[in-house]
């Protein structure tokens, strides 16, 4: 394969590949000559990769202020996750789900006994949605792993722990259903050690604890815990400038039209914001908090409700806002053109992969 031969005029190409199979070939290295699809790639005259947005450097320290925790709840399927959400924001959702199977991505804040916020993403423990889980570690500062009591460490328990310690994410356990009399902490303590986690009670520095989330047994311990991990970690945000965020999750509302929930990760977020995410841009027509409540604004570590998308955005993605809606569509013309032309090297590697196992 010839690098930069698509900058020369075709027949001058071809010679030139010749020569080059020839002396490839006196190296004893046999040689094909193939042609990969005539590739279509619009001329966007002076609109470069200068008009694509990215993340800003990082801000200097003097600027950052405290934010709050984002923390996702994972584990294994009907251990308890939405039960322990619900009984920590005082609502019902897992009642309400179809089967009781969390089908998308929650996101909510509240508010500790001693006035600190804390942010909850709770994601399905279902493996058809490792995908997804996989995304929500994203944008995670801390997991919270229910671990039910009766069952132990469990398949999705297992890539849970994985994940988190690929990303170098830190875990807080919540043993759960111990108001069960099937319940075996010390069983459950003994699988997380396998698995390589080494507890607080053991000498190291992963808390474990014990609690019921549906009768709200030992809640306040857990969440002490959260709140003494993130002041460890001393979780800091510029809040001022343009916002960037992550998409957790989207949808379309048959009576408000596009909807995203995103967390702001940078930046407050104010509606008039124009937004870019992939390949789908807003205009910020409303903000709304979990309770659907409008918000003015939405500092780092909110999660947010955001209307005003002409496309739907992808959960995972990355938001950057731009000044103008000019920018944000020179932005999507460029990011589509890279797509395009993405998709075209992908049918060239393709070809190129054929032809390696021909060769
Ligand atoms: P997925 O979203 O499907 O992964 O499940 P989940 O982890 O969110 O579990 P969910 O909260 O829906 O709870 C599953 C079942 O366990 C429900 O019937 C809950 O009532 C029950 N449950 C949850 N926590 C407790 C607990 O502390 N004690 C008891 N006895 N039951 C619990
Ligand atoms: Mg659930």
């Amino acid at each position: 394969y010839v690098k930069g031969a698509d900058n020369i005029e075709p027949q001058a190409r071809l010679d030139d590949l010749k020569i080059i199979q020839e002396i490839v070939n006196k190296c004893g290295v046999k040689t094909r000559i193939v042609s990969a699809p005539e590739v279509e790639v619009e001329d966007l005259g002076d609109l470069g990769k200068h008009h694509d947005v990215s993340p800003r450097p990082p801000a200097p320290a003097e600027l950052l202020k405290p934010r709050p925790p984002v923390v996702t709840v994972m584990g294994h399927v009907d251990h308890g996750k939405t039960t322990l959400l619900d009984s920590l924001r005082g609502a019902a959702v897992a009642a309400g789900e179809a089967g009781g199977i969390t089908q998308h991505i929650g996101a909510f804040t509240v508010k500790l006994s001693n006035g600190e916020q804390v942010t909850f993403l709770d994601t399905p423990g279902h493996a058809a949605f490792s995908a997804m889980r996989a995304r929500g570690a994203h944008v995670t500062d801390i997991i919270v792993l229910v671990v039910a009591a009766e069952d132990g460490v469990m398949a999705q328990t297992r890539e849970v722990i994985q994940l988190a310690l690929n990303e170098n994410v830190p875990i807080i356990v919540a043993i759960n259903k111990i108001d069960k009399p099937e319940a075996d902490i010390d069983k459950t303590k003994r699988d997380l050690m396998q698995m390589g986690l080494v507890l607080e009670d053991q000498g190291g520095d992963i808390q474990a604890i014990p609690i019921s989330a549906l009768k709200g047994t030992n809640l306040e311990l857990l969440t002490e815990a959260v709140s003494t991990q993130a002041t460890i970690m001393g979780l800091k945000a510029d809040p001022a400038g343009l916002i960037e965020g992550v998409v957790v999750e989207s949808k379309t509302d048959p009576h408000r039209g596009k909807l995203s929930t995103a967390i702001v990760t940078r930046g407050t977020l104010r509606k008039g914001a124009v937004l870019v995410s992939g390949l789908a841009h807003a205009k910020v027509r409303g903000l709304f908090d979990h309770n659907g409540k409008p918000m003015t604004q939405a500092p780092p570590g909110t999660p947010v409700e955001i209307l005003g998308w002409r496309e739907l955005p992808l959960a995972g993605d990355v938001i950057l806002e731009v000044e103008t809606e000019k920018k944000a569509h020179s932005v999507l013309r460029w990011r589509e053109h890279e797509a395009k032309h993405h998709k075209a090297e992908e049918a060239v590697d393709e070809i190129r992969k054929k032809e390696e196992e021909h060769l």
